[in-house]
């Protein structure tokens, strides 16, 4: 084949940032509004990356993608990929803003590899490359990203054990509103881990109640009862800040949000910027959310029925 291709998109966390980390259960699903495409060909003189935020040789590529570096180590390897190569990247993923882009380009360009070796990418096999350039990127991942970027189902994931198709079947709307700002994942899970070594009962404690949170959404959601998830959102979010995960941009349009109709409102994904969801009972109400979170200052706004996974 003389190229391969392959996608990937975003991801949501619905529940359970950082407690995953901790064995806790979380609740994400991919996420149609933004995505990442790969494409791989032979090239004539060096390997090559084009991308909107670097292109230049593979060689000169920055610290800053060494999630890429190493996973393009790891398919060459396994492969026997024939180098040069040129791999471009096109991204509507707005990067580390908890929208999961790091696991994303590593899931869109294994499956373009794949691709163009012409060998069928399961999600175990896409997984198993993924992971390894996740750890690089992440320090200590929990694998929520690349799980739930690999697959095409809302997922219930916890750490060790796995994960198993979760139906995200609701009547109400979400809205994804990104601050702007740079997330900060990786200083995150480090300061927390740094928090579970000074105060481990109370940290502990902490992850256990963001843990049964989750349980309850769970419910909620099985039942189809919003104003419930909406509550454990919340509930969540306090916790969250107690953890120091959030910040003033987050706390600003979390709390607009709620001034505002919204049945409750959290960060999604590492936090300390990125985004933050808002749970709105029907369409209109959640439009509106939109345009009134975007006056708040939100750089970007998304929309997504939780209806929209039914398995009919
Ligand atoms: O910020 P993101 O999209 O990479 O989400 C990270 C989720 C965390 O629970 C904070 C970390 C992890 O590895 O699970």
């Amino acid at each position: 084949k003389s190229i391969g291709s392959g996608y990937a998109s975003g991801k949501i966390i619905l529940m359970g940032e950082h407690s995953v980390v901790y064995g806790e259960p979380a609740i994400a699903f991919p996420f149609s509004g933004t995505g990442i495409q790969a494409t791989i060909q032979a090239n004539d003189l060096e390997s090559w990356i084009e991308s909107s935020f670097f292109h230049g040789p593979l060689s000169k590529a920055p610290n800053t993608m060494r999630n890429v570096t190493v996973l393009l180590w790891y398919l060459v390897k396994h492969f026997k990929i024939p180098e040069p190569f040129y791999l471009k990247i096109d991204s509507s993923i707005p990067a580390e803003r908890g929208m999961g882009s790091s696991a994303a380009v590593a899931v869109a360009i294994t499956r373009a590899v794949f691709d163009w070796m012409e060998e069928a990418a399961t999600q175990e096999k896409v997984l198993h490359f993924v992971n390894q350039a996740e750890a690089v990127a992440h320090g200590n991942p929990s694998g929520i990203d690349a799980t739930t970027i690999s697959g095409t189902e809302p997922i219930l994931y916890q750490k060790g054990i796995g994960f198993r198709p979760f139906q995200l079947n609701m009547d109400a709307f979400l809205v994804v509103a990104d601050t702007g700002v740079k997330g900060q994942t990786r200083k995150a899970v480090k300061d927390i881990a740094k928090l579970m070594e000074m105060r481990p009962y109370e940290t502990n404690k902490q992850m256990r109640s963001l843990g049964k949170l989750t349980a309850q959404a769970q419910q909620a959601i099985l039942k189809n009862r919003p104003q419930i998830l909406g509550d454990c959102m919340n509930q969540a979010q306090g916790l969250l800040r107690l953890l120091g995960t959030s910040n003033s941009h987050l706390d600003h349009l979390i709390q607009t949000a709620l001034e505002n109709q919204a049945l409750g409102a959290k960060l999604t994904g590492g936090g300390r910027g990125g985004c933050m969801i808002a749970l709105a009972e029907n369409e209109t109400s959640g439009r509106r959310l939109q345009r009134i979170l975007l006056d708040a200052g939100a750089r970007n706004t998304w929309i997504e029925g939780l209806g929209v996974y039914a398995h009919v």
